[in-house]
């Protein structure tokens, strides 16, 4: 965020003006300022281990000085202990690195390289910084919740070649470790079959401590004699310390307390094309390579949370959010590594083309990719996961960081935002609007206008006179609000969270322990520091009904700028060398920021009023492994152009496969004003978001649904009806997200792993395991998208059944009005089919059911239910149902899927849902066979287990041309939460014949 988007610097509006004139005269395509971020060679680090690898490469001689002392190996219960030595100079010094390799039970191995002398705070500070001294050790307190449990069954193999410590762990002693001494590296194997290096390429690199000689240039002191001698020295390793001690960018300079402090390694992946993951970036699926070349980056992947204004497409420049997970994926298997650190990360990735050996009858030619990873300091952390499947890495991933929090129902609904909607009446007008056109929609934003001049926690007293009466309006059709709270806290007199903030002492502190002041919004601002267990619990206090005033229970919460992101600072954030909790230099903890934030607004949610037991919301532009715990994420600020609409569903995608898939990208686009059309089509996507909120830039038009007018209303609200109708749908794969780690809009390959050919396809996807498959579109003017299909299952159009067949591409129709979205056969969809104002209404409404059946007739899905709100669901609250649909006996059943024990909460739920009936079954594939068919045969479990049977007619379209044959049972009135069977075997004339149409 630059100071441009500052309203508040009338020094500013002329030229200002100036510029909106210039601009509307050359319409400039916008683009971020690259000069405001650094490029790998300005960041002293990764340009210091970009030049190794360079060199390491480049030599034939070179040995890697890093090699595992025998002797001081121990191995007990799962765990390797050792000390790495990093040979400093020949035969003389070394620094000693312990090393860890844990083994866990979910086979996951983990590796932790640490720095012995300043672990034991052997080193020394410069210009008396009050900084800890340790490599930060605590990154895997905010990110870590489970998944550590240490697998006591690994054992060494005692077979091992001299030089080499052999582990094998995983069950079934699937895996093994083979860790080579000298140079020090690890191979991963799966099945005898290494699928992940450490080291092989000699990049490993752990910047040990050593003091900064002065150079004396003056006339020498007495006592000085030493300190030249050891400038020599230090001359003599021929090493470039240009950028060891200090460092300046954009007028602020780095102080740098620690020295160089890197930690850096390259980890291959043998035989793996594709790499995906470590958002954020506006980059596609399967990640560029960044050596330079044809289709390829020339800078790596950054991973350092900013606040980066106007991004731009097509980049592997930092973004909001950082996820340091990445998957290595080929046919039939999937491995990552995830890398725990918190500061500043730069990711090379490069590929390496080995070709089919003509001697070796049958070795294919196979493509390896190597990586190299860079951070700035702490400690070398790092999981390895074997896989085979994308679904176990996404699990394990999930049991180490947590599964996404399982959300209110409305915040899977639509949300609508602008910066602003300016007053309490302008919002009542906003909701009023969406009424009048019939517009469903469930949570309305307020930006940061609302506010006494940017001081939050109040209200500006002139435009929101009654936020009371504004949300008891909201609360009429269950709607909700959400006003952003932000983490920069008005430094200003008469403010009285500033004066607690300050009193108390909890904002982060700068270099020299005081305070830290920078600019934000308000001006001059200070940042609460919630990495301080005392800061977490004066936040939460603030969010007390009685201490926000105006506040109400359908009111939720807006974390933005949590990068943090400071317009005075360098780029755009806090000095590297600010202080937190406990003296960790931001520089330590700086991706971890924003999660702190938002995980204390989450949890001031959970405590505004006693007994009050309600699943908060928290939207968050930061993030950070283990964030999908709290919160929902956007991609920031995007802007009003087409390119912008196909990034987001790459970006989207790879959020949901790295662990954090409550996501989505501002509709409409943030900057600018999108076209009529464009604005349709973006709808038309959003609703396959599963964070779904339209929101748009102070300067740009009004854009709400209902101001386009015809047909581009009605058409916008055809898809929001559509997002609505498939809530349960969504719902339940939510649940399955915050179960599982499965994420809730998938990619290709995610589903068809087998399928080689689709593994970079990122332009369609796949909602939950419901086997829709959706394919927006993106560019500009089209009536048709090419969808590709990966099996030979048949595929049918959601709306009107044309059927789809055969692995490939197939060109579907999409007409501005038609949004393409085909149903794999062999799936049940349950959908709410009656359309209303708000999800909360639809609470109660009875359901349809989508049988679409497969090349064998057959088909299964699953439905998950709650009360969409409280806690409940924890103890046994809820509804799980498995439909099948089994073709031989043509029974479709609904079976329970709960195996615990039915809890009093869960009764009592069951009690309010017990009207909720399916209203409808619609068979999609339906066999030729029911042509003649009269009736199904509806038999009932009872709440007292008796049965009750009814007959019910059977209403049977035949195929038409392209059109597949369908079936219809209306009002089969079984209940959706206990069990039923209807059968569409009975009574068929010529029920011998069960051939399918499609
Ligand atoms: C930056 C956010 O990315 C944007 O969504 C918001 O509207 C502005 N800050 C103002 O709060």
């Amino acid at each position: 965020m630059s100071s441009l988007r500052q309203k508040s610097a009338p020094r500013w509006t002329a030229v200002f003006l100036l510029c909106a004139v210039l601009c509307c005269l050359f319409v400039p395509a916008v683009t971020v300022k690259h000069e405001n971020f650094k490029k790998c060679d300005q960041s002293g680090f990764c340009k210091r281990n970009r030049q190794f690898a360079d060199d390491v490469s480049a030599s034939s001689s070179w040995t890697a000085p890093y090699a595992l002392d025998p002797t001081s190996i121990t191995f007990e219960k799962g765990q390797l202990n050792g000390v790495v030595l990093k040979i400093l100079k020949e035969g003389e010094e070394k620094a000693r690195l312990p090393l860890t390799v844990t083994f866990l039970d979910s086979g996951v191995a983990r590796v932790t390289l640490d720095e012995e002398k300043r672990a034991k705070g052997e080193i020394d500070l410069r210009h008396d910084s009050k900084a800890r001294k340790e490599r930060y050790n605590e990154a895997g307190k905010w990110a870590l919740v489970g998944g550590l449990k240490v697998f006591e069954g690994a054992a060494l193999n005692a077979e091992a070649e001299q030089g080499y410590t052999k582990v094998v762990y995983g069950k079934g002693g699937k895996h093994q470790a083979v860790i080579r001494h000298a140079p020090f590296g690890i191979e991963f194997q799966r099945d005898g079959e290494t699928q992940v290096k450490f080291n092989e390429r000699g990049f490993l690199n752990v910047e040990h401590w050593r003091a900064k000689v002065e150079k004396v240039e003056e006339e020498k002191k007495e006592g000085e004699e030493e300190k030249v001698e050891d400038e020599k020295k230090e001359d003599a390793t021929g090493e470039d310390e240009s950028t060891w001690w200090e460092e300046s960018f954009g007028g602020n300079t780095d102080s740098k307390p620690r020295g160089p402090e890197a930690v850096a390694l390259d980890i291959s992946f043998p035989g793996y094309e594709h790499v995906f993951g470590i958002p954020e970036h506006a980059t596609r699926l399967s990640l560029k390579t960044t050596k330079g070349g044809d289709n390829a980056y020339d800078e790596p992947y950054r991973l350092y949370n900013a606040d980066v204004f106007e991004y731009e497409m097509d980049s592997p420049m930092t973004l909001y959010g950082a996820i340091p997970f990445m998957q290595a994926h080929r046919k039939g298997s999937t491995v990552g590594v995830f890398w725990l650190n918190a500061a500043e990360t730069w990711i090379d990735i490069t590929k390496k083309k080995n070709t089919a050996n003509p001697l070796a009858l049958g070795v294919k030619g196979h493509t390896d990719t190597q990586t190299h990873w860079m951070s700035e300091s702490g400690l070398l952390d790092i999981f390895v996961f074997l896989g085979p499947t994308p679904q176990d890495l996404t699990r394990q991933y999930g049991e180490l960081t947590g599964f996404t929090a399982m959300p209110q129902s409305f915040a899977i609904a639509y949300h609508q935002c602008r910066w602003n909607y300016v007053t309490d009446d302008d919002v009542k007008d906003v909701d009023r609007r969406f009424d009048k056109f019939n517009i469903p929609y469930d949570v309305i934003w307020l930006d940061i206008e609302y506010t006494q001049e940017k001081k939050y926690f109040t209200w500006d007293p002139l435009t929101f006179v009654n936020p009371e009466t504004m949300q008891k309006q909201l609360a009429k059709r269950d709607r909700k609000l959400v006003p952003i709270i932000d983490p920069h806290i008005k430094n200003t007199d008469n403010y009285p969270v500033i004066d607690e903030l300050k009193k108390k002492d909890l904002a982060v502190k700068n270099k020299d322990g005081n305070q830290y002041e920078g600019w934000c919004w308000p001006g001059s601002s200070m940042w609460v520091d919630c990495f301080n267990p005392a800061a977490i619990d004066w936040w939460k206090g603030l969010f007390k009904y009685d201490k926000f005033k105006g506040s109400a229970p359908n009111t939720f919460i807006w974390n933005d700028m949590n990068e943090p992101s400071v317009f005075n600072g360098p780029e755009t954030t806090m000095p590297k060398d600010n202080l937190h909790h406990g003296n960790w230099e931001h520089r330590d903890v700086h991706n971890i920021n924003g999660m702190t934030f938002h995980n204390a607004t989450y949890q001031a949610l959970t405590e505004r009023k006693k007994g009050e037991l309600r699943r908060p919301f928290v939207l968050t532009r930061a993030f950070y492994s283990g964030s999908q715990r709290s919160a929902a994420m956007w991609t920031g600020d995007n802007q009003a152009e087409w390119a912008h609409l196909e990034a987001s569903l790459p970006m989207v995608l790879n959020q949901g496969i790295s662990g954090f898939p409550f996501s989505g990208a501002d509709v409409g686009g943030f900057f600018g004003n999108p076209s009529k059309e464009l604005l349709t089509r973006w709808y038309q996507a959003g609703i396959y978001y599963p964070f779904f909120r339209g929101h748009a830039h102070i300067d740009t038009r009004r854009r709400e649904p209902y101001i386009p007018g015809s047909p581009y209303t009605e058409i916008i609200t055809q898809a929001l009806r559509l997002r609505y109708q498939l809530l349960p749908a969504w719902y339940t794969a939510f649940h399955e997200a915050s179960t599982t780690g499965a994420p809730i809009i998938r990619p290709n390959f995610y589903i068809h792993p087998e399928d080689d050919n689709g593994f970079a396809i990122d332009d369609q996807l796949y909602i939950g395991s419901t086997g829709l498959l959706a394919k927006p579109v993106t560019k500009e003017g089209a009536d048709s998208v090419s969808v590709y299909i990966a099996d030979d299952q048949p595929y049918y159009d959601y709306f009107d059944y044309t059927s789809y067949r055969g692995a490939g591409h197939h060109t579907v129709p999409a007409p501005l009005e038609k949004i393409p979205l085909l149903m794999q056969g062999g799936h049940i969809i349950p959908r709410r089919d009656r359309p209303r104002r708000s999800s909360g209404l639809m609470k109660f409404d009875p359901f349809t059911l989508v049988v679409v059946l497969d090349k064998a007739g057959d088909a299964e899905g699953t439905l998950y239910l709650d009360d969409g709100e409280t806690f409940d669901y924890q103890q046994g609250a809820f509804i799980h149902r498995q439909f099948s649909f089994d073709g031989a006996r043509q029974v479709l059943s609904s079976a329970n899927l709960d195996i615990g024990h039915r809890t009093v909460k869960c009764e009592k739920y069951l009690k309010t849902m017990e009207k909720v009936r399916v209203e409808k079954i619609i068979i999609v594939g339906a066999p030729k066979a029911w042509k003649n068919k009269e009736e199904v045969v509806v038999l009932e479990e009872g709440q007292k287990e008796t049965r009750r049977k009814k007959s019910l007619p059977l209403e049977y379209h035949a195929a038409e041309g392209k059109k597949a044959a369908w079936a219809v049972v209306r009002d089969p009135g079984v209940w959706i939460g206990r069990g039923w069977r209807i059968d569409f075997g009975d009574k068929v004339a010529g029920h011998e014949h069960h051939g399918h149409e499609h």
